[in-house]
């Protein structure tokens, strides 16, 4: 088990469709990984891209909000559809330190996925969990949330994303605001 450093904005592998995940032997050691990470920097929510793995793979845990739930594990997934009103949400980003967005999703998502078992799921997820997925299958897509606001909105953040590429691998705290989550 390991803490490995949360890859920034900048670094490619952010940018990238990951991989399919085929070998599924060495996923526990890299989900360890991913787990103690994600509880380091204090997140909800963690893509393998974002520690630098090329795989279709992320963890959601939301145990500590509002909304408690057992911790998640997603392989292989995709969305199947996205259902109901959109509801805006601040969000921050792990990968995005510094930055934090009101970001307009739908409430509820329908995703297909694997568990660790290789068994194949398709189930709804609405609040939270619903919001986070979304959120970590843009990173598994090369989407920043940056990407999903308006022109005025990314023009401010402007110089924080200069500086970010600039250390796209140096490791940093978000800065949110109570009522936010990092992911
Ligand atoms: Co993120």
């Amino acid at each position: 088990m390991s803490i490995r450093d949360v890859v920034n904005y900048g670094n490619p592998i952010l940018r990238k469709i990951c991989s399919q995940v085929s070998d599924f032997t060495a996923l526990p050691s890299i989900l360890n990984d991913m787990f103690d990470s994600m509880y380091e920097s204090e997140g909800i929510g963690l893509a393998a891209n974002q520690i630098g793995i090329d795989l279709n793979l992320f963890i959601i845990d939301i145990t500590h909000t509002d909304e408690a739930d057992d911790p998640h594990v997603f392989i292989n997934s995709s969305i199947i559809s996205t259902n109901g009103d959109k509801e805006i949400f601040q969000e921050g980003c792990l990968s995005l330190p510094g930055i934090a967005l009101d970001v307009r999703r739908p409430k509820m998502v329908t995703l297909k996925y694997q568990t660790i078992d290789k068994e194949w799921h398709e189930d709804d997820f609405d609040g939270l969990l619903a919001r986070a997925i979304q959120h970590e299958m843009d990173h598994l897509n090369g989407v920043f949330i940056i990407d999903r606001v308006g022109e005025i909105e990314r023009l401010k953040y402007q110089n924080v994303l200069k500086e970010l590429e600039k250390h796209s691998l140096s490791k940093n705290k978000s800065s949110l605001d109570a009522k936010g989550f990092v992911l």
